[in-house]
């Protein structure tokens, strides 16, 4: 059996399972072994080029950590007898080639750097694939969109009806939202895709390392300097779990929508069989209950996030190992996350929106009495306060017709509007739902006219958001694939 090799030297005490299980990161680290290896790879070279370790110790280290590339880790590494995974690969390296060589892996390095350079990896492959979720997700909502031109429905505020608007017009909101958190987790990207390594445990070493050399082996975009800082530091963490808690938030506010929208009462939507689940009780049961489950995962993730805040909120400079404490949360929301944007994705693409439902509540509820309003504003110059508080009062008479706005008119005190040349058609035109959405045309609306404008422009940053995604996705993977390539070579492989 592997003996952990970290602690052989200083101390001595057996260790209980449960003082093993509790203090071991070996859950969460199955996250990081891959990262792991390319670490120790760009390392090892790394000591090589620099001359600080020999031909012969590099080969047979980058021999073995191939392998493990290659072949897979040995179960044996995930033992929880290690405290982590750096101590268990180390470990298992040192007895597969021998302590001669494996036993230089670790110079001029410690957990500290090794850890933060394997998360902010591991982070940055999570991030580029959110984001790329995120660009399908903006696509079927702009696809359903454009279907939707035409399709009316009711406007919402404090979730009673306001105004009528379009479908188009409701989902390009949220496809603005989304396109927002593509911004903040691509801004947070930069900040994730800095190299931690050479920092060692806080205060680097004197080794002649050179830290611009494996921060360009593993594809980052630039060193994080301060050596302190960079095995101290999670803030890169807190700052994607609260990118994702507010893209989570928009999620939820969706499934809120759909489950509503699904209810008997609304109809608005019928979502798949496959997202619905059925009671075990009543038999005509369809439940919305991927959707609620979204809702509470939303919940989960801000849950990530406080408790990450939490955890780094008083540590003392540098490395504290608290930290340890973040990373499962953080996989957990970064899971989460994933996997409710892809199901939404899917609940979306396969919903049917029910149009004629939609249509016919769009003009109930004096819907369109600001129309009126604003007609009595621009065809007769009335003081839009003046006309706001007639169309209320006739309202609150009980109709939106010449006769109540006559009566209405008379208690305030100004002249009944039939005496002024308005007639009930008017009145009517004005009331008209369709005119209502056709009449707002400026950027943004919810018109026909101005929503064509919207989604031809939403789809132009959408393409362009996707190609600058493409193309860091690719410059990351060169870099792999680049290192592995020079790892073979310099083992002779
Ligand atoms: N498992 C540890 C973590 O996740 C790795 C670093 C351990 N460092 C230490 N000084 N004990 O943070």
């Amino acid at each position: 059996m592997e003996r952990d090799v970290i602690r052989r030297g200083r101390l001595t005490g057996e260790r209980t399972g449960e003082m093993m299980h509790f203090l071991s990161s070996m859950g969460a680290d199955r996250y990081i072994a891959d990262a792991d290896i390319l670490v120790d790879i760009a390392h090892v070279l790394m000591l090589s080029r620099q001359k600080i370790i020999g031909y012969e110790p590099a080969r047979q280290l980058l021999t073995g950590l191939l392998d493990f590339y290659d072949n897979g880790i040995p179960a044996a590494a995930f033992d929880d007898r290690f405290e982590d995974i750096h101590a268990g690969i180390e470990s298992l390296l040192i007895s597969t080639i021998g302590e001669e060589a494996g036993g230089r892996l670790h110079i001029g390095r410690s957990r500290n750097d090794e850890v933060a350079t394997c998360l902010r990896l591991r982070v940055r492959e999570d991030v580029i694939r959110q984001l790329s979720i995120l660009i399908s997700l903006r696509q079927v909502l702009l696809n359903l969109a454009e279907e939707h031109i035409e399709t009316i429905m009711p406007g919402f505020t404090h979730l009673q009806y306001a105004q009528p608007t379009t479908l188009a017009h409701h989902l390009l909101s949220h496809e603005a939202a989304f396109s927002r958190d593509f911004q903040r987790l691509w801004g947070a990207l930069s900040r994730v895709d800095q190299c931690p390594l050479g920092a060692a445990a806080f205060a680097s070493t004197s080794y002649p390392i050179q830290r611009e050399l494996t921060t360009e082996m593993l594809g980052f975009g630039g060193v994080l300097e301060n050596t302190m800082d960079a095995v101290g530091s999670r803030d890169f963490a807190l700052e994607v779990l609260s990118d994702l808690s507010i893209m989570m938030a928009h999620v939820s506010r969706i499934c809120e929508e759909l489950v509503i929208w699904s209810s008997n009462f609304a109809r608005f939507v019928e979502l798949d069989d496959a997202f619905c689940s059925t009671s075990s009780i009543m038999p005509q049961k369809k439940n919305p209950d991927i959707a609620e489950v979204m809702r509470a995962k939303a919940a989960s993730v801000i849950g990530s996030m406080t408790s990450a805040l939490a955890i780094t909120k008083a540590l003392p400079m540098s490395y504290n190992r608290d930290l340890q404490e973040l990373t499962p949360g953080l996989w957990r929301g970064i899971q989460d996350a994933k996997h409710s944007t892809r199901l939404l994705i899917d609940m979306l693409s396969t919903a049917t929106f029910n149009s004629s439902a939609m249509a016919a509540e769009a003009g109930k509820g004096y819907s369109t009495a600001t129309d009126f309003a604003d007609m009595l504003v621009q065809k007769h110059n009335f003081p839009f306060r003046t006309a706001h508080t007639l169309v209320g009062k006739a309202i609150q008479n009980g109709t939106l017709d010449l006769p109540s706005l006559d009566s209405a008119a008379r208690e305030m005190g100004i002249p009944p509007l039939s005496t002024t040349g308005i007639t009930p058609s008017d009145v009517s035109d004005a009331l008209d739902v369709r005119s209502s959405i056709d009449r707002r045309r400026a950027p943004g609306s919810p018109s026909p006219f101005a929503v064509k404008i919207s989604i031809s422009s939403r789809q132009k940053v959408l393409s362009e958001d996707s190609a600058m995604l493409d193309k860091r996705q690719t410059s990351y993977s060169d870099a792999i694939q680049r290192l592995i390539r020079d790892a073979r070579k310099e083992a002779g492989l």
